[in-house]
């Protein structure tokens, strides 16, 4: 079968290759890949800045965000043959830490969790791969190649979830305003669930054309070209895009009691000019609380395809910018204006 695959910690090593089919395994799915997606994480790999190798191997299939469909299911799984299914990111660590014994992987606490196409395991972005039961989850065939938004989708279901949570800390909480940084592919699911909360939802994003803008103002938010306004001060604010001055400009910003959700890893860069003294004396005062969120558990999967499953299937389409075949893979790998999210077209006919 074909297969994309890199030697992780090496840049350029990125290639499409022949392996081996899925071994038999009678207690697995066997799932045939329609479209996998390309984000942040995927060319971070491939620039050689991240990523882990399987242990028995040199190199690492690329692809942890997953369309498929199944052709082979065991008895009794819930599964059938034909139906959509994404596969599941993290896979908890041996030992079990206490949060992955309790099914809460997201919050692995030694660091040993394995994620396919990332960290230790091999990724979906191969003509065909196996998929435990437990770590599939099926989608609404309706939903066409936007089924690969189910992953993406995840991560803000769980950064909603904590934001919740932390902000039901006070009795009285009433979020109004959102403030989303960054128009990516995370940035406008983050939107897209902010505005199914009923909040006001403003995005601010550098393109100040492309379908970005568009895409916020049909979802009924505010789209912000590079600034805000002066005296704007969100509830809430989920950073997407890992960029360190829209870290602290979010932080200067929130409202008294506010949330400041992070989700964009940042690369090491040069430190910035900060004053931390005063950044300190708005967070204490304002009783701010500024979280990190990465990867989801089971729960955030069901609410992701819950959230895709009420949006609007025309608007969900807009966000698979580009969708490349499968002989022209690399392209999926290079950033061209315009993108939101990218796939790399392995099989089907699938229309989003
Ligand atoms: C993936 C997460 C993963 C994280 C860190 C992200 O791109 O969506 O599932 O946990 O990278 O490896």
């Amino acid at each position: 079968m074909k297969a994309i695959t890199v030697l992780p910690g090496k840049a350029g090593s990125i290639r499409l290759e022949e392996r081996p089919g899925p071994s038999p395994d009678p207690g697995t799915l066997l799932v045939e890949t329609l479209a996998p997606g390309v984000c942040g994480t995927d060319r971070e790999i491939v620039s050689g800045a991240y990523g882990w190798a399987p242990p028995d191997s040199e190199r690492m299939i690329l692809g942890h965000e997953s369309l498929g469909r199944v052709l082979e299911a065991p008895a009794g799984s819930g599964f059938s043959k034909g139906d959509r299914v994404v596969g599941i990111v993290r896979r908890r660590d041996p030992v079990p830490c206490v949060a992955c014994d309790a099914g809460e992987w997201d919050m692995c606490r030694n660091g040993r969790y394995t994620e396919r196409g990332i960290k230790a395991r091999d990724g979906y972005g191969a003509e065909h791969f196996r998929l435990e039961p437990d770590y599939a989850v099926k989608i609404d065939a309706s939903l066409g190649l936007a089924g690969v938004l189910l992953e993406p989708s995840t991560i803000l279901a769980k950064a909603w979830d904590h934001i919740d949570r932390i902000g039901h800390r006070t009795r009285s909480w009433s979020p109004h305003t959102v403030l989303v940084a960054g128009a990516g592919p995370v940035g406008l699911l983050a939107a897209l669930m902010g505005r199914q909360r009923g909040h006001d939802v403003h995005v601010l994003d550098r393109a100040e054309d492309g379908p970005k803008p568009e895409l916020v103002r049909a979802l009924g938010g505010t789209y912000h070209v590079d600034r805000l306004p002066q005296d704007f001060r969100p509830d809430i604010a989920l950073e997407c895009t890992g960029a360190a001055e829209l870290v602290a400009e979010l932080i200067k910003r929130a409202a008294v009691d506010g949330i400041v959700c992070l989700t964009g890893v940042s690369s090491s860069r040069p430190p910035l000019p900060f004053d931390f003294g005063r950044l300190n004396r708005n967070v204490v005062l304002g009783n701010i609380v500024v979280f990190g969120s990465v990867n989801a558990n089971k729960a955030h999967y069901e609410a992701g395809a819950k959230a895709l499953a009420k949006a609007d299937r025309a608007w969900l389409a807009k966000l698979i910018s580009r969708r490349v075949p499968l002989d022209r893979w690399h392209e999926a790998f290079e950033k061209k204006p315009g993108d939101i999210k990218v796939v790399v077209q392995f099989a089907g006919e699938e229309r989003a």
